[in-house]
Order: C-alpha cells, then sequence, then structure tokens
C-alpha cells in the first residue's frame, strides 16, 4: 500500500516545499488584470474623448462596435458606446474558466497556487464550487454567443477602415492592421473558448458515422485550439489596450495612419 501525502506539505500562507519562482506567473497575472480594469475604469468613465478618427473610419477597440453611432442611437451626452456593450466582454471574459483559475488564485488566493499554503482563513471556507454568485459562471455559454456577435461586428469594423476619402478609395492602412490584429487574437480568444466546442459535436450524444462523425472530428480540432486558451486570454486583452492607445494617439494628433496602399 502507498504512502499517502498530505498536500500542501507546509503550514502557514505562502509556505512551501517549491524551489522555483512559483509567485511570478500570479503575481504578473494580477498586475495585468489590474491595470486592465483601472484603464478600462478611467477610460470609460472619465477620458472618453478621441475615440475614433477619419470620420469614424478606425474606431478604438474598447468602444466597437460604436453601436451609438452605427444605429444613430440618441442617448445623454455622459453615454458612450462602451457604457452600453462592455457588459458582453466583461461577462464573457469574467465568466472564462481560464479566468476563474486566475481570479481564484490571485484574487482569492484560494489556492495560492500547486502545492503552496493557502491563507488560514481559506481551509476553513474551502472551494464551494459554482454556487452563490458564482452560480453565475454557468452562462458562460451564452455569454459565448453573444461575444460571437460583438466579434463579427469587430471584423465589420476592419472592413469599414479600409474605405477612404468618404468611402471612394480602398485600401489598407496602419489602422487596418491594428484592428486587423485584435479580431484576429479575439477570434482566437473565442475560437479556443472550453464552450465553443459545444457548436462542434460537443452537444452530441455520440460521434459514429455520418454527420455525427465529422463533428466528432471538428470536435477534437477545435479541442485542439483550446491548448493555447490562456495565450490567446492575453494576447487579446493586451491588444485592446494597445489598440485603443493607437486610435487615441492618431485621434489627437501624436501619431499619424498613413495609406500602406491604397486603390
Ligand atoms: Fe475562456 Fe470560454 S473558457 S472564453
Amino acid at each position: 500500500m502507498s504512502n499517502a501525502i498530505k498536500l500542501p506539505m507546509k503550514k502557514g500562507f505562502g509556505r512551501t516545499d517549491r524551489i522555483d519562482k512559483w509567485w511570478t506567473k500570479p503575481f504578473w497575472m494580477g498586475f495585468g488584470l489590474t491595470v486592465a480594469l483601472v484603464y478600462t475604469a478611467l477610460r470609460v468613465l472619465f477620458w472618453d474623448g478621441a475615440i475614433h478618427y477619419d470620420n469614424h473610419r478606425v474606431t478604438s477597440p474598447i468602444f466597437s462596435p460604436d453601436v451609438i453611432h452605427l444605429f444613430d442611437l440618441k442617448t445623454p451626452t455622459w453615454m458612450n458606446s462602451a457604457l452600453l456593450i462592455l457588459w458582453i466582454p466583461f461577462g464573457f471574459r469574467g465568466t472564462c474558466y481560464y479566468m476563474r483559475k486566475v481570479y481564484h488564485r490571485v484574487f482569492f488566493q484560494n489556492p495560492t497556487a500547486c502545492v503552496v499554503a493557502k491563507p488560514e482563513i481559506n481551509y476553513k471556507i474551502g472551494y464551494k464550487g459554482e454556487t452563490g454568485l458564482f452560480i453565475l459562471n454557468n452562462i458562460h455559454r451564452y455569454m459565448l454567443y453573444l461575444a460571437i456577435i460583438i466579434l463579427s461586428m469587430k471584423v465589420y469594423d476592419v472592413y469599414h477602415t479600409m474605405w477612404f476619402n468618404e468611402g471612394n478609395d480602398f485600401g489598407i492602412s496602419i489602422g487596418t492592421l491594428v484592428l486587423a490584429t485584435e479580431s484576429i487574437l479575439l477570434f482566437m480568444y473565442v475560437a479556443s473558448c472550453h464552450a465553443f466546442r459545444h457548436l462542434f459535436g460537443g452537444g452530441m450524444n455520440q460521434w459514429r458515422g455520418g454527420i455525427s462523425g465529422i463533428m466528432g472530428k471538428l470536435y477534437i480540432k477545435v479541442s485542439n485550439l483550446n491548448i493555447e486558451h490562456a495565450f490567446w486570454f492575453w494576447t487579446s486583452l493586451v491588444m485592446v489596450f494597445l489598440g485603443d492607445l493607437f486610435v487615441w494617439a492618431v485621434s489627437e494628433g501624436f501619431l499619424t495612419d498613413p495609406y500602406l496602399i491604397i486603390m
């Protein structure tokens, strides 16, 4: 009979037998998420000018899709499109399976890390799974459907950046590449989502021949994307802010957005 080892082997918050720098990853994840939240709050609530340029040809990813402009909505002057749509990306990312791992480890310290002791109180609290407020995590699949709609509108935004001079010339500028990169990374984040596989055979009882066999093969292919989900989570998130800074800088005249190709 094997001897069972009770983990973590040491008691006391942060104590461990690990010899690697286990805290580096959680530190940077916490730092990244905090900066993202503070930046978004400041930009959306207090600093929501300079969100597009060239008469709406290029729009900041934080404020895209710019539904107020697209649908000519009559809204109070303090309202902006981010206030209307950000609940979708927030809801999607907030219920993401990878995000759950991040916030449980970084912000709740429950667990702190593999084989690292967590705060004493968390041993008493334990892990209650998707209960209480966390039951909302179950809406993730529905948030995915909404995120797909937002992604399609962002693809349209990329196409829109290719029409210059009031729609008379077609081409590509740096702004096109910035928004295209953001859309591609977002597409990869969405396509690598655990719930995305539900659309490709994940909801079937069996994969045996015919359409269900094809769906089964697709499920395996889509599942391969899921392996790098954390990578797509972070790169797509960072690109939202880089894109916003680029649009802000061009809009304020600190940078220009020259054509690379024009027809
Ligand atoms: Fe992360 Fe769906 S699991 S977005």
